[in-house]
Formats: C-alpha cells, structure tokens, sequence
C-alpha cells in the first residue's frame, strides 16, 4: 500500500507511524484510517519489529480527533460503522505484541487521545494539549474515550474531562498519571527513541506475556489475573529467551534475546 495519510518507517527493529495531514492537524479521515490499519497489520506480521512508536507531524498537533468535515456528512448507520471502524483499530493498535509509545507532540483531541489512551504509555512535549472535546460538537467520544479514560483516570476525573470538554496540559495530564514523562519538544523523540531501544533488546516473548497479562488482567478480579500471570510465566519458561536470560547472567555476560518461543529468528 502506498501512504499518504501516514509515515511508516522501520529502522532497527523500531517502527514508528506518523500521522502526516498537518495542514488538518493530523485530524483522521477514512483514508488515513485505513492506512493506519493497514501498517498495524504489517507490524503485526512482522517479528522483527519490537517496539511501535506512534506520533504527528509538525510541531502543533499529534492528532486533533476525528475528521469533523467527514462526521458532518454522517447518517447514524454510517456513524456507528465508523465508530466501529475506529474501535477495531484501536483495538488492533491496543492488541499488538509489542510495546507501543504514545510520543504526543501537540494536541490529542477527541480521537488522537483515543489513540493515545490505547498505546502502552505514553511521552508527551511541554506543548501537548489532551482533551476530548466532542461534547463541544454535540456528540461524544466515538473510538473507546468514555471506556479507557476512566479506566487510565478514574470515573469522576474523566467525566469532569468529557462533560466540560475543557483540553488540559501535558504537566497536568501527568499528574493525572496519564503522561509518563515530558519533554521539551525537541527532546522527545530523542527520549522515546532511548526508551523503544532499551524494550527492543528484551525477550519478545516475555514482553509479549507482559503485556497481555498487564491488559487482560485489569479487566478482571486480582485472583483471576494471578492465575493468568502464572500460566504466562510457565510459558516463558519454556522459550528460548528465558534459556538466554538466565544463562548469560549465571555466565556473567548480557544477554542476546532471539526473539522467538523457538527461538529461530535473529533480529
Ligand atoms: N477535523 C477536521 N479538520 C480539522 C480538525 C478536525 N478534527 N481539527 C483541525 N482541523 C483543521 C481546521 O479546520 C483548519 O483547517 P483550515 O485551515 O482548512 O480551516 C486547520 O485544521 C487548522 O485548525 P485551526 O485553524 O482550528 O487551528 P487553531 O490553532 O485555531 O485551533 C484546535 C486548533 C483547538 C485543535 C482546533 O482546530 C479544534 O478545536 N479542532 C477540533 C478538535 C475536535 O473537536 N476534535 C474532536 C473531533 S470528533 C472525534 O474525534 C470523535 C471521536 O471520538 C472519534
């Protein structure tokens, strides 16, 4: 597929999309949906890339939310098909086996802190806005904001955030414990990058099994997510990374993952 909503690059075992509509702020149409699909799908297939970072080009917006100029032309019937066109995704994007960073330079509004809130954490620069301004639109949020905002937040705090519809900061969104760190805007993709690099020499499959368990185990009871960390532990036992692991620490040296449970493929 050729790209022109997005930038997908690879390089060193790092993917990264940017979304790339600048002059819409980076705002999602259908084309650039289906390219974002279509990368997650690449990425998906393709065990030689360990960390996905996502982020928007230019230095003002991440993602500024749904293409508005597209929702207008929406009958209901379209608009649940594109909701859950966006759903499923997000939920791909959520669903990968690798680590996934949020590198938000700019506003993440409506849909861009959707996408955001799926990634496994995420980056943000001193100028990065996030809100979910829909109520503003009179509609609400459409890609998952009312599921994963109070699950990352809290139910008050997120309604506080939904039913104003008012952005809040970076440093503010990092109180809220939604941002992991922040950086001047020059600095964050150097800081995302170090943080990608540092997970892209682990196991993958550990970080796999981690992830999982992290994901699956928030939607259910403490005794059953124990149970799954136990039979996910198991199986990282048996693979080849852990046989790494473990021996290059008794043998006093680093450890060189495979990156497979046969542990076939160098990469
Ligand atoms: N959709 C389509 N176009 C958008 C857009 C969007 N979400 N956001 C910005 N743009 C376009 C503007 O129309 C403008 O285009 P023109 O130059 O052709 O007029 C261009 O991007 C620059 O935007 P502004 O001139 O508005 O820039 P600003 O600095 O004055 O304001 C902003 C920036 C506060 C982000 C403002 O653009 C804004 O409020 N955007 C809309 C944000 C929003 O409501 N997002 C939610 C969308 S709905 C959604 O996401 C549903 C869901 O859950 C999936």
């Amino acid at each position: 597929m050729d790209y022109e909503n997005i930038i997908f690059e690879t390089e060193q075992g790092i993917a990264t999309i940017t979304f790339n509509r600048p002059k819409a702020l980076n705002a999602l149409n259908n084309a650039l949906l289906d390219e974002f699909a279509h990368a997650l799908d690449t990425i998906a297939e393709d065990e030689k890339i360990r960390v996905l970072v996502v982020t928007g080009q230019g230095e003002k917006s991440f993602v500024a939310g749904a293409d508005i100029k597209e929702i207008t032309t929406l009958n209901p019937l379209e608009a649940k098909t594109f909701a859950g066109k966006g759903h499923d995704i997000i939920g791909r994007l959520q669903n990968l086996a690798i680590p996934v960073i949020a590198a938000v330079n700019g506003f993440a509004l409506g849909g861009g802190s959707e996408i955001a809130l799926a990634c496994d954490f995420i980056y943000a620069s001193e100028n990065a806005k996030f809100g979910l301004p829909e109520i503003s639109l009179g509609i609400i949020p459409g890609f998952g904001g009312t599921q994963r905002l109070p699950r990352l937040l809290g139910k008050n705090r997120a309604k506080e955030m939904i039913f104003t519809g008012d952005m809040i900061s970076a440093e503010e969104a990092m109180s809220y414990g939604m941002v992991n760190s922040v950086y001047p805007y020059e600095n964050l993709m150097e800081a995302v990058l170090k943080t990608a690099r540092k997970m892209a020499k682990k196991g993958r499959v550990s970080l796999r099994a981690a992830k999982q368990v992290i994901n699956a185990g928030m939607d259910v009871d403490l005794g059953s997510g124990c149970r799954m960390e136990c039979d996910a532990f198991a199986l990282c036992i048996a693979s080849e990374d852990a046989k790494e692991g473990t021996t290059a620490f008794i043998e006093k040296r680093k450890p060189e993952f495979c990156g497979t449970l046969s542990g076939t493929l160098k990469g």
